[in-house]
């Protein structure tokens, strides 16, 4: 009895370390802050290995949590996800990691998109299921309501619907009784555009109706010769100053001056940017034909080559993460060097933020009326208002000469569903995390079962 009693108290202990939670993340003004009360500096990777979800599948991101934890990370971004897989294993080994999920609400049916500007109710839907899955866990961190919608300022009759997306979800978030997760948008960084739309998503003063935070895909940093002031990031500090809630960069890494050595790192953490920014997702994890990879699973074999989800374009989707040299450890050592603070929860005022004044409508220019109230659901945009030719095509190739994005990731093919050929190195893999939890879960049955004869015995 003494032996079960102890192993049961063990096995309590096992339990409660396996399910020890990251502090969750919140909004309080510019800025993210952890339920612990310190400000939260994004190390991001963006992470889709395959087109639907990659999160389903353990043993792999077991493998992946592990090396993103030695590169630094301390969160993933995710373009697409089925809401009614089971992600459990892959939550808690990225947490177990010290990672945090940023997820993407749209799937492929259902973002906002150009040619036919609406938010309806198959949308809201298909977005709150997401978020109904995904609040789940602790280690959630934010959710995007869309991925570089507008391009340019023909496109600018969008930005009500993604704000109404953001309003309709902060809603459904608040009515659930769910925790305050952030809800924001990822904003192709585009130079007609300027600050006009970032500015237009935080302009109400009814706070419901404004992002809890705006991110940026910028690729102005390129090369080692770069500078602060030479990048454009000078000009996107002055841009977003004092900007009312946190901002950063939810893609970044320039590839078109090799090698990366990601010293753009050093000026967002840096002095001049890390009052305002609050970090940086670094595109992205694995290798494909855009040769942003910081890991491959594999050789390249050829463009041609398909199996199933195994290996798409040629590119291996799974198995052991082997490092890109030098770029894996180039970014290991920059941010290896970099640990910023920021300030505490309990010397910030998050109320002494002001929203940006609403841009002006112009004919021909930025048409968006802000004293207008925002699309309800069902109302649909003329299409004639909109350029469908920029619309972004998440399946689609990129433009020659403009920086990946989700749609790279959103490139992968589902391929055919017959392949057989799992990879040899993921097979080789000892999961000992997996193991030991299996373990100790089976541990905890035994003591159980024991306890419960025992009492049948004592009655
Ligand atoms: C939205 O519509 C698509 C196709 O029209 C459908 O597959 C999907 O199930 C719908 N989603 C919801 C949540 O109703
Ligand atoms: C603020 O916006 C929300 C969402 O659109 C709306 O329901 C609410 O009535 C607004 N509050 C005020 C005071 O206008
Ligand atoms: C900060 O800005 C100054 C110019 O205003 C620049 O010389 C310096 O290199 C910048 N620091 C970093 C870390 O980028």
């Amino acid at each position: 009895m003494l032996g079960t009693m102890v192993s049961l108290a063990v096995c309590l202990a096992l339990y409660a370390r396996m399910t020890t939670a990251l502090p969750t993340i919140s909004a309080v003004g510019s800025k993210f802050f952890t339920s612990d009360g310190n400000q939260f500096f994004i190390k991001g990777i963006a992470y889709q290995l395959v087109a639907n979800d990659p999160l389903i599948d353990t043993k792999q991101c077991q493998l992946d949590a592990t090396l993103m934890k030695e590169l630094g990370a301390n969160a993933i971004r995710v373009y697409h996800v089925d809401p009614l897989a089971d992600h459990t294993g892959c939550m808690q080994v990225f947490a177990d990691a010290g990672i945090y999920l940023f997820v993407d609400m749209d799937s492929f049916q259902t973002y906002i998109k150009l040619d036919v500007i609406a938010w309806n109710q198959n949308k809201s839907d298909s977005f709150k299921q997401v978020m109904d899955e995904f609040q789940k866990y602790d280690n959630t961190a934010g959710f995007f309501v869309g991925n570089e919608v507008l391009n340019g300022l023909s496109d600018s009759p969008a930005a009500p619907y993604l704000l109404a997306a953001a309003a309709d979800l902060k809603a459904y978030r608040d009515a659930k009784g769910y925790r305050p997760i952030p809800i924001g948008y990822s904003a192709t960084d585009s130079a007609p555009l300027g600050s006009l739309l970032q500015d237009y998503l935080a302009c109400r003063s009814n706070v419901s109706e404004r992002l809890d935070f705006f991110s940026l895909n910028s690729y102005e940093w390129c090369g080692s010769q770069t500078s602060y002031a030479t990048s454009g990031y000078m000009a996107l500090q002055h841009s977003f100053e004092d900007y009312p809630a946190p901002i950063f960069f939810s893609e970044t890494g320039c590839n078109t001056v090799p090698p990366r050595d990601f010293s753009d790192q050093t000026a967002i953490f840096g002095a001049n940017m890390s009052g305002t920014w609050s970090g940086a997702i670094i595109y992205e994890w694995i290798q494909e034909m855009n040769h942003y990879g910081l890991i491959s699973y594999g050789p390249f074999a050829s463009n041609a080559l398909q199996q199933g989800t195994t290996v798409i374009d040629g590119y291996p989707r799974q198995g052991t993460p082997t490092p890109v040299t030098p770029d894996f450890s180039n970014l290991k050592a920059q941010w290896a060097t970099i640990s910023p603070t920021g300030v505490a929860l309990s010397a910030y005022s998050g109320t002494s933020v002001t929203p940006r004044p609403c841009p002006p409508s112009t004919a021909g220019g930025w048409a968006v009326d802000a004293s207008l109230p925002l699309p309800t659901i069902g109302q649909v945009e003329t299409p004639a208002a909109s350029s469908a030719a920029s619309a972004p095509s998440p399946t689609g190739p990129r433009p020659a000469g403009t920086a990946p994005s989700s749609s790279a990731a959103d490139a992968v093919g589902s391929g055919s569903a017959t392949s057989t050929t799992a990879s040899g190195s993921a097979a080789q893999f000892e999961h000992n995390v997996l193991v030991f939890n299996e373990g100790s879960v089976a541990g905890c049955l035994v003591a159980l079962l024991t306890i419960g004869l025992a009492v049948l015995v004592l009655l």
